[in-house]
């Protein structure tokens, strides 16, 4: 039995993807600000879920992260998956530095917190939900796109750091495009997975320590054409 933390699990792929390791009898910890969902969850799986309710954008994530590990009794598997995508047409500062808060501070505070536990510990996964946005800056939402840029570039980070180290830590850069959830709004979507496809992938993935996916596998395709487009067709395009 697995120990697993997901931090962004009240709704969404975060907690489809919990469901899904309760489900193959595993014990999850699950985080986010609201807490009536989490304690949702925790009410019909009591022996298998803890909750912790925070809000990663504050100053006591790893105080909050360590508290959910106690409860579970340690942790073998940690998922980073909160996230915002608000749009930032007019440039709004407001927005970028909560966007940044969320999904960069609250992503590398707590993440250099569980690599450092699974080095201690001698083995451990860490898996990153980032997303195509990585790819490419994206003029409609600059520091989502950011974001997800350094989300996806820290994990390559790690993982060869682990690999220099020669220690079994593993490391996941989960890619989606677009996921039916709250966050996929907007009427310019594409090829939007249904939710229970998405996270099927996503398990599958890190069951099998994949280091980088894009999900559904189609968007592989997307991900290769942003790499290599040329800037002045890319500026026309987005
Ligand atoms: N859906 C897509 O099309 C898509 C595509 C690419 C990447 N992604 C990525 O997938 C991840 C999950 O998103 P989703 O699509 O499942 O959307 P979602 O249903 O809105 O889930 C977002 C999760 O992040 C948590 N969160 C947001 N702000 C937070 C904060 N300040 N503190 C703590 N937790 C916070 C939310 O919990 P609370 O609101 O309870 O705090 C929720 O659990 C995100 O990182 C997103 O960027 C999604």
């Amino acid at each position: 039995m697995k120990k697993v933390v997901i931090i962004g699990a009240s709704s969404g792929i975060g907690k489809a993807l919990a469901l899904r390791y309760i489900n193959e009898g595993h014990k999850v910890g699950i985080t986010g600000r609201r807490k009536h969902l989490l304690e949702e969850l925790q009410l019909q799986f009591p022996q298998q879920v803890f909750i912790e309710a925070f809000d990663v954008a504050g100053t006591e994530n790893i105080f909050h992260l360590k508290h959910l590990i106690d409860q579970l009794g340690g942790m073998d598997l940690f998922v980073y998956c909160s996230g915002t995508g608000e749009a930032s047409k007019t440039l709004n500062l407001e927005i970028d530095q909560q966007t940044t808060l969320i999904n960069v501070n609250g992503f590398v505070e707590t993440t250099v917190y569980a690599f450092n536990y699974f080095v201690q510990q001698g083995h451990g996964q860490i898996v990153g939900i980032s997303s195509i946005a990585a790819y490419r800056g994206n003029s409609w939402a600059p520091a989502y796109g950011a974001s997800k840029a350094y989300m996806s570039n820290y994990l390559e980070a790690l993982s060869i750091k682990a690999s220099r180290m020669k220690i079994p830590v593993t490391v996941t850069d989960v890619q989606p495009g677009f996921v039916q959830t709250e966050m996929a709004k907007g009427n310019k979507l594409f090829w939007i997975a249904p939710l229970d496809k998405a996270v099927k992938q996503i398990f599958n993935a890190i069951e099998k320590k994949k280091r980088k996916v894009q999900v559904t596998k189609r968007w592989a395709l997307i991900a290769w054409v942003l790499t290599w487009l040329p800037y002045s067709i890319y500026k026309k395009l987005n």
